[in-house]
């Protein structure tokens, strides 16, 4: 399996996800991790497993992440790639995941975010198999990491949450053990 990560980090905390995503795939196979740019030149159906990810901005991914899509998007939809029913391409598997701070209803205003990256991904017709949200700290307002929805995450993502997604990882990779990794 060819595996990508393709994320955005504004302030340092989602990389920190991608990182651990990207060593813990590595002890199985091999992995290209890039960090989504606006011109990005990319053919996202050379990867069997797409992880996509980002900061939560305004319930959403960042802009560059969502320029990127609606780009790739037009692009696929010009080649005849994005079909009605976006029939299921077998192999072809994908995961969300992200950073957000909940400052006011918690997850609720994060899982947009996700969806949106995998409705995206389902466009395309990959499966996606889970979304995996982790706190973050707020970077610009550091007054409300003490006092929002969250309670105090002034030091998220910290060590639990990243051995939270190596063993997301390690689960998923043994979910998809009837493909071979290498
Ligand atoms: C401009 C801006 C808007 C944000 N909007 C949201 C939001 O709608 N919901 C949320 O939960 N967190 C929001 N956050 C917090 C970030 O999602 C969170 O701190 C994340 O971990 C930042 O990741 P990064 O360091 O990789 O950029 C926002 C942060 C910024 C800077």
């Amino acid at each position: 399996m060819k595996s990508l990560i393709l994320y955005d980090s504004l302030g340092g905390n989602t990389v920190k996800v991608a990182d651990t995503i990207e060593r813990s795939l590595l002890k199985s196979m091999s992995c290209q991790m890039i960090k989504v740019e606006k011109e990005l030149s990319i053919d996202l159906f050379e990867y069997d497993l797409i992880f996509m990810g980002s900061p939560v901005i305004d319930w959403l991914p960042t802009n560059t992440l969502m320029s990127f899509v609606k780009r790739k998007m037009k692009e696929y939809n010009s080649m005849g790639l994005i079909k009605p029913s976006s029939p299921i391409i077998p192999g072809k598997f994908g995961i969300s995941f992200g950073t957000f701070a909940g400052p006011h209803i918690g997850e609720n205003e994060a899982s947009p975010m996700t969806m949106w990256l995998n409705s995206f991904l389902q466009h395309l017709g990959y499966t996606t198999l889970d979304q995996w949200l982790v706190v973050g700290k707020h970077n610009k307002n550091p007054e409300i990491n003490k006092n929002g929805r969250l309670g105090n995450i002034e030091d998220r993502p910290n060590e639990a949450d990243l051995l939270y997604i190596e063993n997301k990882v390690n689960g998923i990779l043994s979910s998809l053990s009837a493909w071979n990794h290498n």
